[in-house]
């Protein structure tokens, strides 16, 4: 792969990420939600940019030393090179250092990608919610910063 840089969103990236998004999920954020958050407090996002493209994207918010990953999405044809791990890895030390002391997340139950993902970064399963998306179950993932 060329050369890569981590580096925070910025708001002429939005457009990109809601994209992104919108190819990824039934339930996207819109690109006003995603500003939204994007000025919220605590909110972190970050990226990976191959070749001026942006490959990979993450967020979190952060609230009272806990954080959420929002979301995490690589782009199709950037899939199975080891960028989701480098970003979500970059970002948890960004939030520990910030004082954070865990990671929360909740994906759904039929996602292995990211199901796999999570743990190998050592998030562990601490909870299901039955049926909270629509029929399906969404598991929630804790990890120790
Ligand atoms: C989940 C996702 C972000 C992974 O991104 P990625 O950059 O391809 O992930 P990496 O290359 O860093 O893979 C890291 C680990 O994830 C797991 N993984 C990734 N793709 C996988 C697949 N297709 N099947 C099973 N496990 C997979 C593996 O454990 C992998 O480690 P390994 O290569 O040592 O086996 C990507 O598939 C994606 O964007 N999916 C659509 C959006 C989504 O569902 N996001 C999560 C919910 S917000």
């Amino acid at each position: 792969m060329s050369d890569f840089i981590i580096r925070d969103w910025s708001i002429s990236d939005i457009d990109a990420i809601a994209n992104m998004h919108r190819l990824n999920f039934k339930d996207a954020w819109s690109k006003d939600m995603l500003l939204s958050s994007f000025n919220a407090q605590g909110f972190v996002g970050g990226l990976i940019e191959v070749d001026g493209q942006i490959a990979c994207t993450v967020a979190f918010s952060s609230v009272l030393g806990e954080a959420e990953l929002l979301s995490v999405v690589t782009r199709s044809n950037f899939r199975g090179l080891g960028l989701a791990v480098k970003l979500l890895t970059h970002y948890l030390l960004v939030l520990k250092t910030a004082g954070n002391v865990c990671a929360f997340l909740e994906v759904r139950a039929s996602n292995t990608p990211a199901i796999n993902l999570y743990k190998k970064l050592g998030f562990v399963l601490i909870s299901e919610r039955k049926n909270y998306y629509g029929t399906e179950t969404a598991l929630i993932f804790k990890k120790e910063l």
